[in-house]
């Protein structure tokens, strides 16, 4: 291993809890959450998902924080750093970076059709057209790998940017702003898209829980669609948000930074079903149109709004914001891994990782084209679902289940520990009373949903 060197810290508490929620708010917030809501049927399963970020989310993001904080290591060294004798735990570390290249070979290219949304919208290529004409835009974009590599390619070098930069003068500074504008901007939609004639009924799917709705769809499908969304949209189990835990100091308790990282989240998340489901059902898409809904929808509203293409603009450019503070931290992640692997400087990694990124992400660009025959799931699904299957429902839960265990359990770093380095500083403490759900409880529940998941998905 490479000698230690000193290592980057952040420069405030406000660039650590925006940065955090950087990596969290995502396209998980503003694709994923609408159009999995919409799957599975509306206001009963954002109750389930919101009970998941408290009882699941919350803890695991604290377990992840500590292990970062105390080792000062990326998630790839921390797990031997934490525990030298233990080494069967490190080998997750390994899969955990894994995980992190398997997102970004996905993330890079719906961040690019973001970026597309922007430029074309701008360019006024959507005015005038219809909920059809839309979707035939949106359809004609999947059929063009060319422009689909143009615009993963610019995000892959949007997000590399600041990270080439460095952590303080790059990626904290950038995604802090971003996060702000972001913030504002989505409430200030929301309230618009509540004012949209015909969106009640998209509102009342939204707002008022249906369980008949859900328990005909498959109940345990919804249970396990709701936890691998909790965990995508925080980013928990492949420890992207762990490097974060590693830049920064022991001032502050970890549950309070991770109340404030989740709320944040969870405000984009809500705001964005607020913006889409009401539209939706004003011009007439069908809230289970799956990963195309926010790009079938979003450019309707604008259309109708007065100033719309000026908003449209500046929308489609603070998702793409969205999307860019995760790639901006997932990156951050990786290239942290190699300078603390090999010590790698920062520049050289980000090169050679730049495009390492570009060229994993193209199969998911050829999925929809060249290679549409392949069909993993079935018909419909494409190397997209594949990828998205291997990260969120496989990956962050499993991972998830690691890090709850190591904190713990004796056999991994253990719970006096974890509790020593979650404490550690001023603010809310740890609920240490609830041992048992962490140790026990916990695990269980991601076990049962995990097998049952799985099961179905193969066997049902
Ligand atoms: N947490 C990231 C997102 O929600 C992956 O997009």
């Amino acid at each position: 291993m490479a000698e230690k060197r000193q290592r980057e810290t952040l420069a405030s508490r406000v660039g650590f809890i925006l940065l955090s929620a950087g990596c969290a708010i995502g396209l998980g917030n503003v694709w994923r959450f609408p159009f999995i809501t919409g799957r599975y049927g509306g206001a009963a399963f954002v109750l389930i998902y919101i009970i998941f970020l408290v009882i699941l989310g919350l803890p695991v993001m604290v377990m992840e924080l500590a292990i970062g904080r105390a080792s000062q290591q990326n998630i790839g060294l921390a797990l031997n750093t934490l525990t030298p004798k233990k080494r069967a735990w490190g080998v997750y570390g390994k899969f955990a970076i894994v995980g992190n290249y398997t997102l970004m070979m996905f993330y890079t290219t719906i961040t690019g059709w973001l970026l597309a949304y922007f430029f074309h919208t701008l360019k006024g290529d959507f005015v005038g057209l219809d909920t059809a004409g839309v979707g035939a835009f949106f359809g004609g974009m999947l059929e063009n790998p060319l422009m689909m590599t143009f615009w993963m390619v610019l995000a892959v070098i949007l997000g590399f940017l600041p990270v080439a930069r460095g952590l303080q003068s790059g990626v904290e500074k950038i995604t802090k702003w971003m996060m702000v504008g972001l913030i504002l901007l989505m409430v200030a939609l929301s309230f618009n898209s509540l004012t949209l004639k015909g969106g009640s009924e998209g509102l009342k799917f939204y707002l008022v829980p249906n369980f008949s709705n859900l328990i005909n769809n498959g109940f345990f499908e919804a249970l396990y669609a709701a936890m691998g969304q909790a965990f995508f949209t925080l980013s928990l189990g492949i420890g992207s948000v762990a490097i974060f835990g590693s830049y920064i100091d022991k001032q502050n308790r970890l549950t309070g930074e991770a109340i404030r990282i989740i709320g944040l989240d969870t405000i984009v998340a809500l705001a964005s079903g607020l913006i889409i489901f009401p539209a939706a059902f004003a011009f007439g898409v069908q809230p289970d149109a799956g990963p195309s809904l926010i790009f079938i929808t979003l450019p309707n509203i604008f259309n109708q709004m007065a100033g719309g293409r000026f908003w449209g603009t500046l929308f489609f450019i603070f998702m793409s914001f969205a999307a860019l503070s995760t790639l901006i931290a997932v990156f951050e992640n990786i290239i942290s891994f190699w300078i603390d692997l090999r010590g790698t400087s920062r520049k050289k990694a980000v090169l050679i990782n730049a495009i390492a990124i570009a060229v994993l992400s193209l199969p998911v660009i050829l999925g929809f084209n060249k290679w549409s025959r392949f069909t993993p799931f079935g018909p419909g699904t494409n190397v997209l679902d594949l990828e998205d299957f291997v990260v969120s429902t496989t990956l962050l839960p499993l991972g998830s289940l690691i890090f709850t265990l190591y904190c713990t359990w004796r056999y991994g770093w253990g719970w006096d520990n974890f509790i020593k380095e979650a404490d550690s500083g001023t603010g809310r403490k740890f609920p240490s009373k609830l041992r048992i759900y962490f140790k026990y409880i916990l695990p269980a529940i991601i076990i049962v949903i995990f097998v049952k998941g799985y099961f179905d998905i193969f066997h049902g």
